[in-house]
């Protein structure tokens, strides 16, 4: 099994050669860098067809490749003048997607290319109240840094940034039915518990969070 992570964007030709075979297993974990996928599986009004909520996950782990390109479908950077896959009020960026997964948590910096490693361990438990968040191979949290919204209240912020959020969930949630990945947005879980996980600042607010992986064949 060939182990390959990469420290440096000058490095990306390498890893896009060796993307088949890149896997989890490393010790520590390090940044994942993040590029869009190669192939969409469906086409997009078929995965609008298809979406559903599933929650029979099974115990499982992604690829760091798998994990990028879901991170790329939520908040991805999709234009050469910086813009992301999703809209932000006033451009402003406001809302992170964090990947909690079997070997740690990561912090998606979409202009950075990159989900940087922010804590290690499987904290998969802490992102939900229910029995299968701790199986599904990535649970994502869907985070808002109020010192980067425009909005003028707690409120507004709140309000503007939920409206990203749900727009990145629906990309994570076409894409992963155009993958045969399950998947589900949640808003049950403990925001202090998670919030450790993370490693929040107090200017950052759970907003949503979102379990995807495979799932147990339908009998
Ligand atoms: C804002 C919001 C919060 C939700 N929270 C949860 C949750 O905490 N746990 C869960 O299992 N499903 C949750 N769901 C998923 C809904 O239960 C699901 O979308 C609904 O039952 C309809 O099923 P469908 O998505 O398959 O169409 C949530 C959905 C939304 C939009």
């Amino acid at each position: 099994m060939r182990i390959c992570f990469i420290k440096s964007l000058g490095a990306v030709a390498l890893t896009l050669a060796a993307a088949a075979t890149v896997t989890f297993a490393l010790e520590p974990p390090q940044d994942i860098i993040v590029m869009p996928p190669k192939d969409g599986g469906y086409t997009l009004v078929k995965a609008i067809e298809s979406r559903h909520s599933d929650r029979t996950f099974v115990d499982s782990d992604f690829s760091s490749t798998q994990v990028a390109e879901i991170l790329w479908c939520a908040s991805g950077e999709n234009r050469e003048n910086g813009g992301l896959t999703v809209p932000t009020a006033l451009g402003k960026k406001e809302v992170f997607v964090y990947a909690v997964t079997k070997q740690g948590v990561y912090k998606f910096l979409p202009n950075e290319k990159k989900a940087l490693f922010v804590n290690k361990g499987d904290f998969r438990k802490d992102a939900g109240m229910q029995d299968f968040v701790g199986k599904a191979a990535v649970n994502l949290v869907y985070v808002i840094d109020k010192n980067l919204s425009g909005g003028k209240t707690d409120a507004d912020k709140v309000r503007m940034g939920a409206f990203s959020a749900g727009a990145m969930s629906q990309n994570v949630a076409l894409f992963a039915a155009s993958k045969g990945y399950g998947n589900v947005v949640r808003g049950s879980f403990d925001k202090v518990k998670l919030g450790k996980a993370l490693k929040l600042s107090p200017s950052e607010e759970i907003l949503m969070t979102q379990s995807v992986g495979p799932i147990a064949p339908a009998k």
